[in-house]
C-alpha cells in the first residue's frame, strides 16, 4: 500500500518508518525543509533507540521517501495519516490548528476517495470535523478514520511492532478494516470500532496510566508517615492480576509531552460536554504537588539551600529519551536555583535540549562523576539505569557530603547506606 504520513515529529516519524518496515511505500511530509533534508541524509532528528538504523535501511530500500511538498505526493497514495502536533491551549484543551490546516491542505490538493487517518491525539469529534472540512467541495467523498498511537518514547520502535492492541475507529466498518489491514503483519488484539470510541480510548488510556502514577504517589506519601515501604506495597498490589505491576513506580510524578497534556485535555473535554470529571482534577494536583513535596524534603534535610552545591542526575522526563518537555527534573533544577543553590547537572541524552531551557549559571558536566565532585547532595530526577549503577565507592570519595535524594527509587538502598550514604527515597 502507498501511504502519506503528514508530520515527522515523534508519532509521524516512528509511524513512517514502521509502516515502511512493514512493507508499505511511505511518503513522509513536513513543512520544515531543514528537517526533511536531515531525514533525507538518513539522520534522525531526535534520539530514539533503533530509529536511525531503520530510517537508513528503509531509505536505502526505496520504501521511505521524504518531501516538504504535500501537493507533489498526495495523489500517489490512497491513505493519508495525520501526525501533526496538538499542543495544549491555555485552558488545557487541545489546539487543533495544525490538524485543521492539514485537512484544508488535503482538501486543496487531493483527489476524492482517500482515507484520512488521524494518529495525533485529538479530542472526541475531531474525526467528524476533519470529514466536514474534507467533504466541503460538492461531489467529493473522503473518509476520516481514527487510529490512535500508544507508543512510549524511548521504546517507540519496539512498541510499533509489539503493540498491546491496535485500535481503528471509522464510520463504515469496511473502511476500518481496510486501515487495520495495513498492520496485517502485526499479531495483537485488533479493535475496529466507532470513530468517537477510538478517539476516547486514547485519552482514557493515558489518563488511567497517569491516575495509577498519582495513586501510587499518594500511597508513597502515606508510607512516609506510617513507616511502610511503597516499593513493597506496589509489589504486593501488582501481583493481583486485576491491578498489574506496571505504572506503580512512585517518585516525583509524571512528565513528558503526553500525560500532562492529555489528562488536562480529557478534563476539558469532559467539562465541554457538561460533565465534571472530578478524579482527573486530583490526578493533576497530586502530580504537581509531588515535586514540591520532594523539594520540601530536601530542605528539611539540608536546611537553607543558599550557596550549597547540589547535583541533579537526569534532565529528561524519563530514561531513554532526550525529551525534556514537562520534565520534573527541569522544574527541580529551577526551584533549587531559585533557592540559591549552585546546581551541577548530567544527563546521557538531554543536555543539549536542557541547555536551551536552563539558566546560564547551571553547570553542565560530562559525566555523573564530574557532576558529583564537591557536591553536598545528589538528586536522582530521571530513571536512567546508569544512575542506579554508579561506582558508589568512587562517588563516596568525590562528594563533599554523601547524601542521596532518590526521586525515582532506583538505587539499592542497603548498598549505599552500608557505604555511609544518607539515602532519602520517595515513600520508603
Ligand atoms: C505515554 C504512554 O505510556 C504511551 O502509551 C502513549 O502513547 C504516549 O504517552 C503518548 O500519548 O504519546 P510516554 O509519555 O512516552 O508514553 O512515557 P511513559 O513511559 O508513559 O512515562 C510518562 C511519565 O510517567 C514519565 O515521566 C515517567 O517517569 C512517569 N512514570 C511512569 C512514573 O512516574 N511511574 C511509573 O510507574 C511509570
Amino acid at each position: 500500500m502507498k501511504i502519506i504520513v503528514i508530520g515527522t515529529g515523534y508519532v509521524g516519524l516512528v509511524s513512517s518508518i514502521g509502516l515502511a518496515e512493514l512493507g508499505h511505500t511511505v511518503f513522509g511530509v513536513d513543512k520544515d525543509h531543514h528537517k526533511i533534508n536531515t531525514l533525507l541524509k538518513g539522520q534522525e532528528p531526535f534520539y530514539e533507540p533503533d530509529l536511525g538504523r531503520l530510517l537508513k535501511k528503509n531509505l536505502k530500500s526505496h520504501r521511505l521517501f521524504f518531501t516538504a511538498s504535500l501537493a507533489e505526493v498526495i495523489n500517489k497514495a490512497e491513505m493519508i495519516f495525520i501526525c501533526v502536533g496538538t499542543p495544549p491551549k491555555k485552558d488545557g484543551s487541545a489546539d487543533l490548528t495544525y490538524v485543521k490546516q492539514v485537512a484544508q491542505d488535503i482538501n486543496k490538493y487531493a483527489k476524492t476517495g482517500k482515507v484520512v487517518i488521524t494518529k495525533s491525539t485529538v479530542p472526541v469529534g475531531t474525526g467528524q470535523m476533519i470529514e466536514d472540512i474534507l467533504n466541503q467541495k460538492n461531489g467529493r467523498r473522503f473518509f476520516a478514520v481514527s487510529c490512535p498511537e500508544f507508543l512510549r518514547e524511548g521504546k517507540a520502535i519496539y512498541d510499533f511492532f509489539h503493540p498491546d492492541r491496535i485500535v481503528v475507529g471509522a464510520v463504515k466498518e469496511s473502511t476500518g478494516y481496510k486501515v487495520m489491514n495495513l498492520f496485517a503483519k502485526i499479531k495483537t488484539h485488533k479493535i475496529v470500532t466507532a470513530r468517537e470510541t477510538a478517539e476516547l480510548i486514547k485519552y482514557a488510556s493515558n489518563a488511567f496510566l497517569a491516575t495509577k502514577i498519582s495513586f501510587i504517589n499518594e500511597i508513597a506519601n502515606l508510607c512516609e508517615r506510617v513507616g511502610a515501604d511503597v516499593e513493597e506495597v506496589a509489589k504486593g498490589m501488582g501481583y493481583d492480576k486485576r491491578i498489574g505491576p506496571a505504572f506503580l513506580k512512585a517518585g516525583i510524578g509524571y512528565g513528558g509531552s503526553c500525560f500532562p497534556k492529555d489528562v488536562r485535555a480529557l478534563r476539558q473535554l469532559a467539562g465541554g460536554s457538561g460533565y465534571n470529571f472530578r478524579l482527573l482534577k486530583s490526578v493533576i494536583e497530586v502530580n504537581s504537588r509531588q515535586r514540591k513535596l520532594f523539594i520540601e524534603k530536601i530542605k528539611r534535610v539540608m536546611g537553607s539551600l543558599n550557596q550549597k552545591t547540589i547535583t541533579v542526575l537526569g534532565l529528561a522526563f524519563k530514561d531513554n529519551t532526550d525529551d525534556i518537555r514537562e520534565s520534573a527534573a527541569i522544574d527541580i533544577v529551577k526551584i533549587l536555583q531559585k533557592a540559591g543553590a549552585k546546581v551541577k547537572v548530567y544527563d546521557p541524552e538531554a543536555m543539549v535540549n536542557a541547555k536551551c531551557l536552563l539558566h546560564k549559571k547551571t553547570v553542565f558536566c560530562e559525566s555523573p562523576y564530574a557532576a558529583l565532585e564537591g557536591s553536598q547532595a545528589m538528586i536522582i530526577a530521571t530513571e536512567w539505569p546508569i544512575f542506579a549503577d554508579l561506582s558508589w565507592n568512587r562517588v563516596r570519595v568525590l562528594m563533599k557530603k554523601p547524601v542521596i535524594f532518590d526521586g525515582k527509587n532506583i538505587v539499592d538502598d542497603k548498598k549505599v547506606r552500608k557505604l555511609g550514604f544518607k539515602y532519602y527515597p520517595v515513600g520508603r
